[in-house]
């Protein structure tokens, strides 16, 4: 399927440069990357932009996009500015977070409800910005008729992308995401559309990208890390499933993140995160995350993860 665009969503605390970088080196199909979102750009050359998140010796800049959480024009455009000097060619807005203390303060999903507030930092942004501008979001936040009077804002401005996660903040990730409504949508939207929510397999994909046609480009997230195969099956170019390859990103993806913070045992969390995922692309993942989940020191998890390559098969 060649004429798919594939991208990866971004997740707080999983998708940072050290796991885009091991990922590309293991596993193909994904054309585009995005950061998890920054927050809190108070000042031109903020020290919060100074890291190996965005910085471009470890980043792609002609695939990656950095995100911004915000509903300040002038920190967008501050984050904008930044991005553009180092070498960046699109930001993407978040307004799909679904977390109250986020959404509460009308950030992120919490936006949604407010078209005008939305139209007034659009409008001081377009004046002004530089580089591609994207956003991600959802049908609304709490009703998912808001998007109407959104789309009717989005269309007055050229954004570079839109992609829509056809949820509402409310639902947080629960329930299944609302491709009707996405379809029903498509007409009404000038910007080139992104597809996001609930591909976890070939099957899905399919039976959605029928529901969506003509749309081809779709944002992949939970389901390419529970099988980092994913985008390759997609494109058609996933020849064999060699359990050595998700054995070996694992192990990369590990000892990365443990020479990045020094040997400390706080890269547990982020690895178990993603276990948490990638516990689903093995025969009884139950048993898998059992293992996994309670683990607190380095040996532990080096020695449970050869037990669950040794002893579980992919499915
Ligand atoms: C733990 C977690 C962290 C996330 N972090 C972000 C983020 O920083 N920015 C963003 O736009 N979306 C974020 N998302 C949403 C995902 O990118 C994606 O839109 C969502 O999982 C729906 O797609 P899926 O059904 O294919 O997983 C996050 C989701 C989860 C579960």
């Amino acid at each position: 399927m060649a004429s798919v665009k594939l991208s990866l969503g971004p997740f707080q605390g999983i998708t940072d440069a050290p796991f885009r970088n091991v990922f590309k080196k293991h596993f193909g199909g994904i054309d585009k990357f995005y950061t998890p979102f920054f927050t809190g750009i108070q000042k031109d050359h903020a020290k919060n932009m100074q890291v190996e998140e965005i910085d471009p010796r470890f980043n792609d800049v002609e695939t990656l996009t950095p995100q911004i959480l915000s509903t300040d024009a002038e920190e967008i455009l501050r984050f904008a500015s930044q991005c553009k000097e180092l070498g960046y060619k699109e930001i993407n807005l978040n307004m799909g977070c679904p977390f109250p203390r986020v959404a509460n303060k009308k950030r992120g999903s919490g936006l949604l409800p407010y078209p005008e507030k939305i139209d007034t930092m659009l409008c001081q942004v377009f004046e002004k910005i530089e580089v591609g501008f994207s956003v991600k979001c959802r049908l609304g936040y709490v009703n998912p008729d808001e998007i109407y009077s959104v789309l009717e804002v989005f269309n007055k401005y050229p954004l570079s992308e839109l992609i829509i996660h056809p949820r509402i903040g409310k639902q947080l990730y629960k329930g299944e995401a609302d491709v009707k409504r996405f379809a029903e949508l498509m007409p009404l939207i000038k910007a080139p559309l992104v597809y996001n929510g609930d591909i976890v397999s070939m099957e899905s994909f399919e039976c959605i990208r029928k529901q969506v046609q003509p749309v081809n480009e779709f944002m992949l997230g939970r389901g390419l890390l529970a099988n980092p195969f994913l985008a390759e099956e997609i494109k058609g170019s996933c020849h064999t499933k060699d359990i050595d390859k998700p054995h070996n990103y694992v192990i990369d993806l590990y000892e990365d993140r443990l020479r990045h913070a020094g040997g400390s045992p706080k890269v547990l969390g982020r690895m178990k995160e993603l276990w948490s995922y990638l516990m689903n692309s093995f025969d009884e993942p139950q048993d898998i995350w059992r293992k996994i989940k309670k683990i607190n020191a380095l040996r532990e998890y080096e020695e449970a993860v050869e037990t669950v390559f040794r002893e579980h098969t992919l499915i």
